[in-house]
């Protein structure tokens, strides 16, 4: 490509709208189309194969069409999990197995619970609940808790398992087309393995809705793809992406999740190659619960859903619940859950592309202080370093960025820069040097290294399969090697799907070669991945593991979790895309990605101040809070606004900085559990059919209904109260004690959250600069009763930054308890370290007339304090118990 060539595909990367022709249909697809087709089924089990012991079962499948021969192998998992791996049983060479996603995860044993001529029965030995009845002629497998069938696999048949041929030969041939080559937008694909798809059936039984499979632009609820194409995983640069439709973005987390009322089940597919997945919704009459099958039984809902990779093999997990907390903590199992963050990441950030030098950079540290406005972290884009050579700056514009890191870091405040995956061809670049003479680039087929286009111009991809590359860049992070930044400089990873903006479909061909000569198809969707394992590593490498890292990505696979924060890519400055960030949030959250945040204001365009404020009030309350925004687009901190604007903004930052400490704990305990911190409300409420698909409203932790406003003009707005509870708005504490949807007055300065009845709030009322300022300030208790009076909530506290939480137990977890008028704090686990953090007030809402001085009981001390209660709003505060938060104490309001 010569220069002016590229001049025009940058040009078509920065103006312009969603050019579908540049991206791929289901039918553009010749494995998807091949595979879609399909309608019947061909593989059988030998049933003389079969073979149980200890944790698992194996047999032998057989294409009745091919008489080609494949594995299965059905494995218990601890905490009710199935694992069913299908792999062709004598190939011509191996087939790709995923690497490093999958954690350390412990069998469990089965037993077999009957067998005749056509079926077999096994279940968990330690949870019987959990079976599956394997039939033979056709392959079906039935996945039962307890009586219930929940999910069939290969119920339909359209399991496709295409083997490894011989190109030349009968079978080799290509009587189809496409079968070795194909092309799309003047590009060709040779296809080295020939066809190598694989597909498989799931029918969610007695379910209406699924969830998960991020990343697309549409509804939390998956809708029906009989009238469009499936939903497609393939990590994807799309510039200007379209909202409410199954096309691929960035990420690709091939987990799903069907719910009803009386369960939940995950299924996930374990395949890093291009991916489509079709969703039909309907009803049946043979599902049924197990006795049910025999006698015969009522129609039923059912969604069925058809999975098709172009590559790999078929690794499936049934993961039986039987409750949503319960199937994220079965994923968190397999695939990592989401580490606590550093306490700074869950602030705010401030981001555009771009902070232009070093004055821009301290001009907007300082006018954040101005206003009164809380900042935790400055962002760097593409043009801070010299000619987007990454680990450099461009010392014009950036001549001391020690200085401008310092200026930061005195008021608590940290920088993030971007590092890229694709690497500048220059000479000069010692990274390029380095990455040439090692031989760690992704490499074309005939072994040279692969160029494509990208910010810097030519550009070579290294290939993060290797972990040799993986230490490199590493290395790079140590503050000897990234010169110019300290410990307060963490990491945004972009670009990395790869986005190559010569290539097809903006991305890398899927004939490059990685390591061991494997084709880039394999393990597109792990690219990213990949990367930002080896961000991660660095920022452990330059603390020599004292730190905890911070990287954002925006290319994900299953697992990533375990490596970085993302965010949903970009979005623009419009009142749907605004709308979309609740779907996209929750989908990313139900699979694994529980950091999650869309750009505040929208990356491309100019939003006008109502939108402005508009998102800056849902942001907040949603796990990853930073504004960002297009090079092309005009400045936009919050200043720039109005006033009246500005000081909505302004509220709406210091309400996040207000629940931290909440936040915080959510985090901790979403380490723990694998539940995320941003949630649906039938995660609350899963017997609730009417929050099945609500869009547009969700759960912070089990405490926070949070239903924001996300159309223009709206100044009121339907709120759906899930469950039979008692709910205060936590900013007039006034107290609803109501079901279903009710419509709310939502005026221009309204953020509608309730605090649920029955939990306890931890908060911090003096907001400072920054989250690390807040480090050691008092809490105030919100406790929010329930209909008997009663509420609980925690609190997690540590220093914020390194690791000592886990490997010397320095934290303090302490549970909250309020019955019977007494207020009790014990804690979870022995508390690891000293605080300064004490009790500065405790609020309680809807506990009835108490005019009774508080008696505060700890260790060494019983005293009375202060209380006030407030008639007209029902409202008791305890004023100053002053309690430290390292002890555990009582508060008796008798
Ligand atoms: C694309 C990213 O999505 C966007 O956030 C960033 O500003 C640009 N690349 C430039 O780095």
């Amino acid at each position: 490509m010569n220069f002016w060539s590229l001049l025009i595909c940058l040009c078509l990367h920065l103006v312009g709208s969603v050019d579908r022709s540049r991206f791929k249909t289901c039918h553009q697809s010749s494995f998807c189309r091949r595979s879609r087709a399909q309608t019947e089924s061909h593989y059988e089990l030998e049933s003389d194969s079969i073979h149980v012991s200890g944790h698992s079962l194996e047999a032998l499948l057989i294409n009745t069409d091919t008489s080609v021969k494949y594995k299965l192998e059905l494995t218990g998992l601890v905490d009710n999990t199935f694992r069913i791996k299908i792999n062709e049983a004598y190939p011509l060479k191996p087939r790709f197995e995923v690497p490093l996603v999958l954690q350390q995860v412990d069998t469990a044993p089965v037993e077999e619970v009957n067998r005749d001529d056509k079926s077999v029965h096994i279940a968990l030995s330690q949870a019987k609940q959990n079976s599956v009845i394997i039939n033979f002629k056709p392959l079906r497998l039935d996945f039962y808790v307890g009586e219930n069938l929940v999910v069939t696999v290969n119920s339909r048949g359209l399991m496709r398992f295409e083997h490894l041929r011989e190109k030349g030969t009968e079978e080799g041939s290509d009587s189809e087309p496409d079968l070795w080559q194909e092309s799309f937008g003047g590009h060709t694909d040779n296809k080295a393995n020939g066809p190598t798809a694989v597909a498989m059936d799931f029918t969610f039984a007695g379910m209406e809705h699924v969830y998960g499979i991020p990343q697309h632009a549409d509804t939390f609820s998956l809708k029906d793809t009989t009238n469009s194409d499936p939903y497609r995983l393939y990590n994807l640069d799309v510039f200007e992406f379209e909202l409410w439709n199954p096309m691929a973005l960035y990420a690709s987390i091939p987990f799903m999740m069907g719910h009803n009322r009386q369960s939940t089940v995950g299924v996930f597919v374990l395949n890093s190659a291009e991916g489509w997945i079709d969703i039909k919704k309907g009803e049946t009459g043979i599902f049924g619960s197990l006795s049910n099958m025999v006698s015969g039984s009522q129609p039923q809902k059912q969604v069925e859903t058809h999975w098709m990779f172009e590559s790999g093999i078929l690794d499936m997990f049934i993961l039986l619940g039987p409750g949503p907390k319960e199937v994220s903590r079965q994923y968190g199992l397999l695939t990592g859950t989401t580490p606590l963050p550093p306490e700074f990441a869950i602030a705010y950030h401030q981001c555009r592309w771009n902070y232009n030098d070093q004055d821009d950079v301290n001009m907007v540290n300082s006018k954040f202080d101005e206003h009164d406005i809380p900042m935790d972290v400055m962002w760097l884009d593409i043009e801070h370093t010299d000619g987007k050579k990454y680990f450099t700056w461009d010392s014009r514009k950036f001549p001391d960025s020690v200085n401008m890191i310092e200026n930061l870091s005195s008021k608590g405040r940290k920088l993030v820069t971007i590092v890229d995956p694709h690497i500048k061809k220059d000479n000069g670049y010692h990274v390029h040097t380095d990455l040439t003479a090692k031989g760690l680039y992704t490499k074309n087929p005939d072994g040279g290294d692969y160029e494509g286009w990208c910010w810097p111009g030519a550009s070579y991809y290294p290939d993060f399969l290797n972990k040799e590359a993986r230490d490199y860049f590493a290395e790079q992070y140590k503050l000897e090697n990234y010169k110019g930044t300290t410990l307060d400089v963490f990491t945004w990873n972009d670009m990395n799907e790869p986005s190559v903006f010569n290539g097809p479909e903006v991305t890398m061909p899927k004939d490059k070669r990685h390591l061991g000569d494997l084709e880039h198809r394999e393990l597109h969707n792990m690219y990213g991945f990949l990367y930002t394992i080896a961000t991660h590593q660095g920022h452990l490498v330059r603390s020599e593991n004292q730190l905890r890292p911070f990287v954002l990505t925006r290319s994900a696979f299953a697992g990533s979790q375990r490596y970085a924060a993302i965010w949903t890519g970009d979005n623009a400055a419009d009142w749907g895309h605004l709308e979309s960030t609740v779907p996209m949030c929750l989908s990313f959250s139900v699979a694994g990605m529980s950091f999650v945040g869309a750009d505040v204001g929208g990356f491309f365009g100019n939003p006008d101040g109502e939108l402005m404020v508009r998102w800056y009030q849902a942001a907040a309350f949603q796990p990853f809070f930073r504004s960002h925004a297009h090079l092309d687009s005009r400045r936009r901190e919050p200043w720039l606004f109005s006033p009246g604007e500005m000081s909505l903004i302004r509220t709406a930052i210091r309400t996040r900085y207000s629940f931290l400490p909440f936040w915080y704990t959510q985090f901790y305990e979403a380490e723990k559990t694998g539940v995320p911190v941003m949630r649906p409300l039938w995660y609350e409420f899963p017997g609730d059919e009417g929050s099945f698909d609500r869009e547009g409203i969700h759960m912070i932790g089990d405490a926070l209904l949070v239903a924001p406003i996300l159309k223009k003009s709206a100044t009121e707005l339907s709120v759906y109260f899930p469950g039979n509870e008692l709910w205060y708005d936590v900013f007039t504490n006034q107290k609803y004690d109501v079901s279903g949807e009710i419509s709310i007055q939502a005026p221009y300065d309204k953020m509608v959250v309730y605090q649920r009845g029955g939990t306890i709030v931890p908060r911090k009322h003096r907001i400072r600069r920054s989250s690390a300022l807040m480090h050691d300030d008092p809490i105030t208790l919100h406790i929010a009763v329930n209909r008997e009076g009663k509420a609980r909530g925690s609190l997690y506290i540590d220093d914020g930054r390194t690791f000592d939480y886990k490997t010397g137990g320095k934290s303090i977890y302490v549970e909250f308890k309020f019955e019977d008028e007494v207020l009790t704090a014990k804690m979870l686990q022995p508390a690891g370290t000293e605080t300064k953090v004490w009790l500065e007030k405790v609020i309680i809402l809807g506990n009835g007339p108490n005019n009774n001085p508080a008696r505060v009981i700890t260790k060494n001390e019983d005293v009375y304090v202060d209380t006030l209660y407030d008639t007209s709003a029902n409202i008791l505060t305890i004023r100053k118990p002053g309690v430290n938060l390292g002890e555990e104490f009582t508060i008796s309001l008798k």
